[in-house]
């Protein structure tokens, strides 16, 4: 089995070292090779990513992702930003399917914002499409306004679509995902104002004839994000767009008070995908050994469940996550009185020990 690992820029290779070094203790030989995404990418190419970086995760079995992006690139045109690494490996690799998984781990209730009786036993999962929507619709850009009280000046624009097949395959994904859970799946649109949308529920009502033992419900967006904050232990599954899923995942992360504990799967239609936290490239604090590798450690665990076909790894990684949280361990961003603060490092030597 053969991963490519794509550890990008700023704390992106430190917790991705981490993540590599637990997978090294399972007793499995994987085969892994290294190539450079987002601004490294740009760095040792031109490009955020390289066709030789492209070409190793359309070759490898799955694909261990850190994070891309710093703030020294964002005057770079936007074809050549690091965040073009991502964009571009999820479209050119068909990753559809992104799962963000919001669990809060009992041990760190007291990190979250949110009074712990609203927020603890957490378990929801997010399933984002995330190919198509706004962030992939053409036409887009600036052009010179066609009408209305603005007519002659410049206006920017994008396109917001969705297929019929592009909806009814998430939608898949995602009643499948419920089965396995509590069978409870809410659909998250903007039905009332948008055509999109109203089509995206027509489209995952029809695909429900086909799961009955699912519960489903619609909710509109702004609606949602309101549950969200206010009885996030209401939802099981939610699946929506592209752009509704970037945000709502964002807040759902927040929910558990430590977004560097989120692990997140992009998955083609044979399971074939990408790892990443849920995070992203935290340049204020990279290269300081403090960053948080558990979210990456934790990709890399589903990794091994939905891509290599290695459910039993991925128990072993979660219960040695589990365990050290018991212990008391904590890196810098999850740390509270009377816990013992560790660097990343020391995190993941941690859980290879606790590995059983
Ligand atoms: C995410 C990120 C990306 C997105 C950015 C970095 C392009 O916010 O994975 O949620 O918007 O999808
Ligand atoms: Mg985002």
């Amino acid at each position: 089995m053969k991963i490519a690992i794509l550890p990008g820029d700023g704390i992106g290779p430190e917790i991705v070292e981490q993540a590599v070094k637990v997978l090294n203790a399972l007793g499995e030989s994987f085969e892994m090779e290294t190539a450079p995404v987002g601004g490294a990418g740009y760095e040792a190419s031109g490009h955020p990513l390289p066709d030789s970086t492209l070409k190793l995760a359309q070759d490898a079995d799955a694909i261990l992702f850190g994070s891309v992006g710093d703030w020294k690139y964002d005057t770079l045109e936007r074809s050549l930003r690091p965040e073009q690494a991502i964009l571009g490996l999820r479209k050119n690799l068909n990753l559809f399917a992104n799962l963000r998984p919001a669990i809060l781990y009992p041990e760190l209730a007291g990190a979250s914002t949110l009074k712990p009786e609203v927020v603890s036993g957490l378990d929801i999962l997010i399933i984002r499409e995330l190919t198509g929507d706004i962030y992939f619709g053409q036409p887009r850009g600036v052009r010179i306004c066609p009408d209305g009280p603005f007519k002659g000046q410049r206006e920017g624009f994008d396109t917001m679509r969705y297929a019929e097949g592009e909806i009814r395959r998430i939608a898949h994904v995602a009643f499948q995902a419920a089965q396995k859970r509590d069978k409870r799946l809410t659909s998250v649109d903007k039905a009332n104002v948008l055509e999109t949308f109203q089509f995206w529920k027509d489209i995952v009502t029809d695909v429900h004839k086909e799961y009955p033992d699912v519960t489903l419900d619609h909710m509109y967006v702004d609606n949602a994000a309101m549950q969200l904050v206010r009885a996030p232990k209401k939802f099981d599954v939610l699946v929506t767009g592209n752009m509704f899923g970037d945000i709502l995942s964002d807040a759902a992360a927040m929910l558990t008070g430590s977004i560097g504990m989120l692990p997140s799967a992009s998955l083609d239609a044979n399971n074939k995908g990408l790892y990443e936290p849920s995070h992203g490239s935290a340049p204020d604090i990279a290269g300081k050994g403090i960053a948080n590798p558990l979210a990456t450690i934790l990709s890399a665990a589903m990794m091994l469940r939905y891509s290599l076909g290695k459910a039993e790894h991925a128990d072993r990684i979660e219960t040695a996550v589990k365990k050290v949280l018991a212990q008391g361990l904590r890196t810098p961003d999850i740390y509270e009185a009377g816990t013992i603060k560790v660097g990343t490092v020391e995190m993941g030597a941690a859980v290879v020990q606790a590995l059983v």
